[in-house]
């Protein structure tokens, strides 16, 4: 077990807070008469009823979420988007000005944005070129640094598309004394099995996952972060109160009813990613396609930019990662409906390279 100091490790300003109280967190039944909030309570003006302030620690959803993934409910942290847990587990270990996190290019964007907005110092490791692989010597070496709080993991990563070493992932969380996040926003489509199954192992690990992506439900704005229970419990001290909607409760406990649903969703999904890399490879000007364990491919070709906006011009939208570190050339392509990845590569055929 890889234990972690986290009092240690939690700004020491928000070791000494207190969570933002109401009075419907002071009494524990449903039924009764709220006039603690100052809410309209003769109702809203739509049709469906909105007027109440909804649960800040949303109980009810998190024992339902608990059950998927064999935590305890208290080992759940729900945010507004896992952007929003990303934002607050920043807020909640690394003090403006001084700390570090460490992120590793090409990857997804928010680790790199919300430490930004936040005054927070960017050590950059880039991955390996071509199999876009942990650099762990080198993660490891940046990572002594005792400002350095959080390593930021995308697995599979977002835009390269390939699930990190599981290997070089243990070594990182057995050699760093600060969190490692993995961020599995993908993993439903991926063939290994969820870090969350090893949070038991190492204190110092936290899970990433949202309902944005497999679920089909990116306007809920629902995602989750697992971590052991002392950084949850820091988390819901400095979040906003009422950071997820009694909409977004009830849509994602009737999601969490339709697994089936949203298996069928990966299987059309993979199924529809193999026809697309298997139409890639049949189109000469395509030089490289790279293995993907999402709902995406990234493929490489000559001149990223011309054919980007040859694509915008027959009305299809794909996302141009010519600039991102390691990635000139490269283009990122969401599978879509049969229909949609139809028209794209019926697009990519009628181009002239
Ligand atoms: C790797 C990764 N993590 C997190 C997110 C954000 O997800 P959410 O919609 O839950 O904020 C994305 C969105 O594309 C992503 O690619």
């Amino acid at each position: 077990m890889k234990r972690l100091n986290i009092k240690n490790l939690v700004c020491p300003h928000v070791l000494n807070m207190q969570a933002y109280s109401s009075a419907r967190m002071e009494y524990e039944g449903k039924e009764g008469v709220f006039l603690d909030a100052n809410e309209n309570s003769i109702g809203s003006v739509t049709e469906e009823l909105h007027n109440r302030y909804p649960d800040p620690l949303q109980a009810d959803l998190k024992i339902e979420l608990a059950k998927t993934v064999q935590l305890q409910p208290n080992q759940i942290f729900l945010g507004n988007g896992s952007d929003e847990c990303i934002n607050v587990l920043i807020q909640c270990f690394c003090i403006s000005g001084k700390d570090k996190v460490v992120i590793l290019p090409p990857s997804f964007s928010m680790y790199e944005h919300a430490s930004k907005v936040m005054n927070i110092g960017l050590i950059e490791v880039l991955l390996k070129e071509e199999t876009f692989q942990l650099n762990v010597d080198e993660i490891l070496k940046q990572s002594q640094d005792n400002a350095v709080k959080i390593i930021f993991i995308c697995s599979p990563n977002n835009p390269t598309g390939n699930l990190m070493d599981e290997n070089d992932i243990e070594n990182i969380l057995n050699n760093f004394n600060g969190l490692v996040v993995i961020d599995e926003a993908y993993q439903d489509f991926a063939r290994n099995k969820s870090w969350v199954n090893r949070l038991d192992e190492f204190e110092n690990l936290v899970v990433i996952n949202t309902f944005s992506k497999a679920w089909g439900m990116a306007d809920a704005r629902l995602g989750m972060l697992y971590a052991n229970e002392e950084v949850i419990h820091y988390m819901n001290t400095i979040k906003m109160p009422y950071n997820v909607t009694q909409h977004t409760i009830n849509l994602a406990l009737e999601a969490l009813n339709k697994v089936d649903v949203k298996n069928q969703f990966i299987s059309e999904l993979l199924t529809g990613r193999e026809w697309l890399e298997n139409q890639l490879k049949e189109i000469v000007f395509i030089q490289n396609i790279y293995p993907s364990d999402t709902n995406f491919i990234l493929f490489k070709v000559e001149d990223a930019n011309t054919l980007y906006k040859y694509l915008l011009s027959k009305k299809v939208i794909i996302r141009n990662r010519d600039k991102a570190p390691l990635l000139k050339g490269c283009l990122r392509v969401s599978v879509g409906t049969t229909a949609e990845n139809t028209k794209f590569i019926e697009a990519l055929k009628e181009y002239k390279a």
